[in-house]
């Protein structure tokens, strides 16, 4: 799929890339390999937000999205931690067996779309596993403002917990791991520490899928959605939702697009996607995961409704019925005017 969607552009850098080295490679927990990049000159790196990530170009036909763990303050480094998956689809092995020390990498500029709420009077971290890397740099940046939170870590054992001894030592208090194979998975209680927050109260979770359902459902009995942030790594299975809010599971059907400033009309038929289209007709937009959990393509459009198939968009988001992610999601009428 990306090998397609790359095609025509497999012979240029794609936009916004530039190439870094892997000054180290390590592994900081059981199966969890943290790669640290710099400029290959020894410049300063585009800095970032807390919740940023970065796409790394493993090969030309593969393409990951990684968070930045590091504190956003270091302008010379970036930091990736990599969880090796057996059943992963390649991008983690690709880390494992392919990068070393001293290979140049190209990556993105960071984006982001798991912002800090700077200002809250309060912030919840909850990290599941591999999940806490883009809640480190959270950590790092409300400690540097002097806001107070609280960091929430579970994993399956200690020993597959990276970073687990640099949260205690960096945010001691503030921190509290917990791992199912010394009792975590009791003592959660998750109920109980979000009872009694702040009003305003921001609440951040990042880990497996399940995970993060289990988080949302408790959350949301304390704090308003609108302050209940998600980052996925992995795309939600039937995550189709119109932008009215109801489900579609109809799905795959042809529609036209329209393309406002190519002034271009362009039908979709069921077995291709919106970006596909475009990429055949040579209109192009940035892609990096294609399954709706990077961002990159991002697109706004001004007629018609949709149905939502991404991870990225908050629901509220949605309800503006400005944006969506052609990478995934489809029309959910005959006709979508988007702004390209
Ligand atoms: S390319 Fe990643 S969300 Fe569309």
């Amino acid at each position: 799929m990306l090998k397609k969607l790359f095609g025509k552009q497999e012979q240029r850098q794609p936009a916004n890339t530039y190439w870094a080295v892997v000054a180290r490679k390590r592994f900081v927990a059981d199966k969890v390999i943290e790669l640290e990049l710099r400029d290959p000159e020894g410049r300063d790196l585009a800095s970032y937000t807390a919740g940023a990530h970065i796409d790394l170009y493993l090969n030309k036909d593969m393409v990951r999205q990684y968070s930045l763990a590091n504190s956003p303050a270091e302008s010379d480094r970036y930091l990736v931690a990599v969880l090796v998956e057996e059943a992963g689809t390649g991008g983690s092995k690709a880390v494992d067996k392919e990068v070393q020390e001293g290979d140049k990498l190209l990556i993105s500029e960071p984006r982001n779309n798991f912002p800090l709420v700077e200002d809250a009077p309060f912030s919840v971290l909850v990290a599941g596993g591999i999940g806490l890397t883009p809640l480190l740099a959270m950590a790092y940046r409300l400690k540097a403002l002097g806001r107070p939170f609280k960091f929430y870590y579970r994993a399956r054992a200690r020993s597959w917990a990276a970073y687990a001894d640099l949260l205690v030592s960096e945010f001691a208090d503030s921190v509290e791991c917990l791992f199912s194979d010394e009792g975590g998975r009791d003592k959660f209680e998750l109920e109980k520490r979000l009872a009694d927050l702040p009003a305003g109260t921001q609440l951040y979770t990042c880990g497996a899928n399940d995970f993060m359902n289990y988080v949302t459902e408790t959350a949301v009995k304390y704090l308003p959605e609108d302050n209940i942030h998600l980052e996925h790594f992995y795309p939600v299975p039937a995550a189709s939702t119109a932008s009215d809010g109801s489900s579609d599971s109809s799905s795959e059907k042809a529609f036209e697009l329209y393309c406002e400033k190519s002034d271009v009309t362009l039908q979709v038929p069921a077995d291709k996607s919106i970006v596909e289209v475009l990429d055949a007709h040579g209109i192009d937009i940035p892609v990096s995961c294609v399954e709706g959990v990077c961002g990159s393509c991002i697109t706004a459009f001004t007629e018609g409704e949709v149905d939502h198939r991404d991870c990225v968009l908050s629901k509220s988001e949605r309800e503006k019925k400005r944006l969506f992610t052609p990478c995934c999601s489809r029309a959910a009428g005959d006709r979508l005017v988007i702004d390209l």
